[in-house]
Formats: C-alpha cells, structure tokens, sequence
C-alpha cells in the first residue's frame, strides 16, 4: 500500500465537483492512508457526512463544535496531517484561504497547518479565468501552496472550458509523488534484482504444476526499492500485479528455467539481488504436446528437479549482495540458516506458514531475518512495511 500510514486531511468546499471526493477518500483509504474530512457548511448541499464518514473511516467535522457539544480542535486537525488538500477549492474558499478570512473550520484548519497544502480548484470558467482568481492562486502559490490546476471539459453549467476539478486519479498521483519524493534516495545508484511470483511448470498446454505465490512481497520490494532511488530489475513468474513506475523493468516468465536465463542476462551488472520467488523446485520430466486425455488409470508423473536460482547465483557471486527467502512449514530456523549457508547468501528472510497472516498470498507477512552472524524478528506488517523493514536492514549491512 503506497500511502501507508501517511495522514491526509482533505478540506471539502461547497460545489458539484465534491461528489468526485468519495473516489478519491476509497482510492487513499486503499493505499492505506489515514484521512480525516472537514468541510465548509456549504459542501453539506452537494454531499452527505455519512457517506463520506463512511469511507473514510471517521467522524466528518463542519463546525467547531459537534452536536453532543465536543470541541472538533482545529489545531489538533493541522497539526496531525502529514499534507492538507482543498479539494474542490471554490473561489470562494480560495479567495478566504489567501486572505485570512477564517470564518469557518476548513479557514481555521488551514491556517493553522504546518504541512504542504495542495489546492485542486473547480469553478465555472469564467469564474476560473477571472484576474481575482487567477491573483488568489498566484498568491497561493507564493505561500508555498501546490496547485493541481483545473482541467478543461463540460461544466456544471453546460459550459465547456477549463475549471473542472482534476480527477481523483490525477490528484491522488500528485499527492502519492509527492510523498516519494520524500523519501531519502538510499539505493541511487545501485540496480537492484529481485525474483518475484511463482513458477508454473507445463504438464501439457492447459495444465501445470505451481504454487499459491500472488508476486506481492516481490512486488513490494521492486516499489520501496524504486522509491529509494535504485534501478530495479523485477523478474516475475505468472502474477495478477501491476507496476506502474519508470525505475521498475518488469520481465514476465512462466518456469523456472526462463527465470534462470532471464536472471542471468543481467546478473554481472547488480549491485543487489533478492530472490522473493517461489520457484518450483521440481518440473515434469515431459511436457506433453497435446492435451492429457482422461482414463481409467491412475498416471504417475515422472519430475526432474529444476534449476536452483538462487544457489547458481551464490555460486557466482563476486560483487553482489545477495538476500534469499525461506519459505518453511517446520524447522524453521534450522532450514532458514542451512538455506542462507548452502546458497552463499549474505542473508535471508524466513516466513513461516505456521504464522497467521505470513507467506503466501495475504496483503501481510511476519518475518525474521538472519545473517551468517545475526538474527532480528519483525512482527506482522503489510507487505509494503516488511519490505521497507528488508531494505532498511539490506542498507545496514551495506555500509558495514
Ligand atoms: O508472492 P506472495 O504471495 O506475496 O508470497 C511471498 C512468498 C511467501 C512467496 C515469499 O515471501 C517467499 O517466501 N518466497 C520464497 C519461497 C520459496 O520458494 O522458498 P524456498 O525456501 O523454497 O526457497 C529458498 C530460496 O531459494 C528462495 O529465495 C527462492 O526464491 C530460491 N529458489 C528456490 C528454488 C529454486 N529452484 N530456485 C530458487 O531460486
């Protein structure tokens, strides 16, 4: 989840544009983002508290004071956010914001933010074109504030010209670049392998043999490695994720023998290489050119063993640093330190299947990690935590 944990508060101000601010609450509320909503007394005419306290997981505040007579502390509001966004930013709202005219909770709140603000206007174009606007956005913008300017298409009014609100998805990209842009570029320089997904060995054209791998601990791991700067070589087995970032070569294979090959073609040029993929270990002897018809006996599929990566890899190495996974059921520790010996690794990542929530599929995992001398244990995260968690500790032993 790529806003983790980051606390947004969005101001809502009264036009048609604020019904597009539900998409925008479940698409943050996805990522994993914490959001409060406040919003002027006139946003209520176009939508509703409950439904946006609904998806954003909170009482939604209008007024300083609540019904039942608590105190709704705007400073408390401001100070807790990580960015505020006014979104939609009437001119209204606009002209009050840069001229200090706080008469309401959304005004108060604002001024009393320390965090980047980010105004995503909608009004009637010529409303949006007027000198006063475009005056008040300039000033916004000489307060530091980030602009995610109108766009141009039909209006409420059946007008068409620029002053449409930015769509959900284009404000949510500013505001998640934003929070990259953030982080420390600890891997600039380095390129980074990962193995991702698992490997899906051919029995004949329709079926195979593979294993309950979805790609997102390996996913997670190219995306934090990407946010920190490193370009990332990401090699995946058969996988419904996606990436969408220019640091990230993504390079699709189906068995482990194409992941091998597709692994060596660039392993002399790694500075780093962490094998999250659950390559089966095993594959059929034959693959059958047409489908397996059914009968009467019990077949028995003959299985050869299949390349082992990540041991060609240790057995290779010269420069790299490498990071293995073990995936165990039993022994865990036992068979995690033998992996991390057998394999040449500098260190490697034990999940067990015993740990609810850890391994395969689940958006969660709950991992250990040992090096030849040391161990440290991490509880159940999101996989994006644990892969900030498996960097952090790869920049650890790097500058040893
Ligand atoms: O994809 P997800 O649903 O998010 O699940 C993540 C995961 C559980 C797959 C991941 O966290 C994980 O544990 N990956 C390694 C799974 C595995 O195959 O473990 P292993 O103990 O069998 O293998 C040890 C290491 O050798 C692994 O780094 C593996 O990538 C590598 N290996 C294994 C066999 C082989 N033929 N070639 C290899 O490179």
């Amino acid at each position: 989840m790529s806003l983790s944990g980051k606390k947004i508060l969005i101001a809502v101000s009264g036009g048609i544009a604020a019904y597009k601010i539900h998409f925008l609450i479940r698409d943050f509320v996805k990522k994993g983002a914490e959001i409060q909503v406040i919003m002027t007394p006139d946003a209520e005419n176009f939508v509703t508290k409950l439904s946006i306290s609904t998806l954003s997981k909170k009482p939604v505040y209008t007024d300083f004071y609540s019904d039942n007579g608590t105190w709704n502390s705007h400073v408390e509001m401001a100070l807790w956010a990580d960015v505020m966004i006014v979104t939609p930013c009437t001119a209204n709202t606009l002209a009050k914001m840069v001229h200090g005219m706080c008469d309401n909770l959304v005004i108060a709140t604002y001024m009393s933010a320390k965090c980047p603000v980010f105004i995503a206007p909608a009004m009637d174009l010529d409303m949006y074109a007027h000198p006063s606007t475009k005056k008040n956005l300039e000033l916004a913008e000489s307060f530091k504030h980030i602009i995610i300017p109108a766009e141009n298409g039909e209006l409420a009014s059946g007008l068409i010209g620029q002053g449409r609100m930015a769509e959900p998805e284009t404000i949510a990209k500013r505001i998640e670049d934003f929070f990259n842009s953030t982080i420390e570029k600890t891997l600039e320089g380095k390129t980074v392998l990962i193995t991702a997904g698992p490997t899906y060995e051919a029995l004949d054209p329709v079926r195979f043999i593979g294993n309950h791998s979805s790609g997102k601990m390996g996913f997670s791991l190219a995306e934090e490695a990407s946010k920190r700067g490193a370009k990332v070589i990401l090699i995946s087995g058969p996988s419904s994720q996606i990436i969408n970032d220019k640091n990230v070569e993504l390079h699709k294979v189906t068995s482990a023998k194409e992941m091998l090959a597709k692994v060596f073609e660039f392993y002399d040029t790694i500075d780093i290489g962490i094998a999250s993929a659950a390559v089966a270990d095993y594959a059929p002897k034959e693959v059958a050119k047409e489908k397996i018809k059914k009968n009467d006996d019990n077949p028995t599929i003959e299985l050869i063993k299949n390349p082992d990566i990540l041991k060609t890899m240790g057995e290779k190495k010269t420069h790299q640093f490498l990071v293995g996974f073990a995936l165990e059921t039993q022994n865990e520790e036992e068979n995690a330190k033998g992996k991390l010996e057998k394999k040449n690794l500098d260190m490697i990542v034990l999940n067990s299947l015993r740990d609810e929530g850890a391994g395969f599929k689940n958006d969660t995992n709950k991992i250990k990690i040992f090096t030849k001398t040391g161990k440290k244990e991490f509880t159940l995260k999101s996989k994006e935590d644990v892969a900030k968690d498996i960097l952090d500790f790869v920049e650890v032993q790097l500058l040893k």
